[in-house]
């Protein structure tokens, strides 16, 4: 696997929305890869295996001009940062990278999704934070063509999650932002962890079709933390009380 080294393995957790029906068993789990750097054909059940790097725009592009996938070995991203995760194929899932291990403006402030190597796929780099803002809310999509891989994008909601929320800042007309400082890693009392909402569109290797895209897509990004109930005490309460 080509990721530098020197990036940190964040710990990271994945939660699964809590209301989703066990029918699952762990065992039905058969894809055997578990690098975010390597090709995988998944079906509905299986775990699915990929990474987040977190760095500065520019550490992304080749040559200023191409990007690449994080695994490629001719990006140095040795300065940031990444989070593998591995959810369950078209369980809706809530991702979270603590901000006690991770202070995204520090290392750069972008993020990109990516899996893959032959069939790489990476999302186009997504602002998370800057010494003013922090974007804390997003959701992922990722698009499988029977069971590949195909395209990894940010689903935006046009800050209809913040607006008329006096604390929020719509930036680009696209992100729900907080003001750093109000970070508890900046002395302010928000707990900045970053949550990525994750849903799967498209079709297994079987072409079954999924579903959880098809659940989120309505949904407003700060709302979906509301669904976890093991996150109550955290993320969900502080964002409550917050708007
Ligand atoms: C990098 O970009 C410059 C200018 O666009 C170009 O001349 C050069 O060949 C590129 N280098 C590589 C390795 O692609
Ligand atoms: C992040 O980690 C800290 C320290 O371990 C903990 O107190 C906090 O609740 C965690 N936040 C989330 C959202 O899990
Ligand atoms: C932080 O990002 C916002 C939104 O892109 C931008 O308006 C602002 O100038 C940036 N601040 C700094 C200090 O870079």
């Amino acid at each position: 696997m080509a990721i530098p080294v020197t990036l940190i393995l964040l710990i990271a957790v994945v939660i699964t929305f809590s209301t989703t029906p066990y029918s699952v068993e762990s065992s039905s789990d058969n894809n055997h890869v578990f690098s975010p750097c390597a090709d995988s054909t998944i079906q509905k059940s299986d775990g699915f295996t990929f990474g987040i790097a977190f760095a500065a725009r520019t550490a992304f592009f080749f040559n200023s001009t191409v990007q690449l996938s994080p695994c490629d070995r001719r990006l140095s991203l040795s300065s940031g940062q990444l989070s593998v995760f591995r959810p369950k194929v078209d369980e809706i899932s809530l991702l979270t990278v603590n901000s006690s291990n991770l202070q995204p403006d520090t290392i750069g402030g972008y993020m990109v999704a990516f899996a893959g190597r032959k069939y790489a796929a990476r999302s186009i780099p997504a602002f998370v934070a800057n010494s003013t803002y922090i974007v804390t809310s997003f959701t992922l999509v990722m698009e499988f063509q029977k069971g590949r891989l195909e395209n990894l994008y940010w689903k935006r909601d046009g800050c209809s999650s913040c607006s008329g929320k006096s604390n929020f800042v719509c930036l680009n007309n696209q992100d729900c932002a907080i003001r750093t400082n109000s970070c508890k890693y900046r002395g302010g009392t928000v707990d900045c962890s970053i949550g990525i909402q994750l849903a799967f569109s498209g079709t297994d290797k079987h072409a079954t079709v999924f579903n959880s895209w098809y659940e989120v897509k309505n949904l407003r990004q700060y709302s979906l933390f509301g669904l976890y109930q093991n996150l109550k005490d955290s993320l969900t309460g502080q964002y409550n009380s917050f708007f």
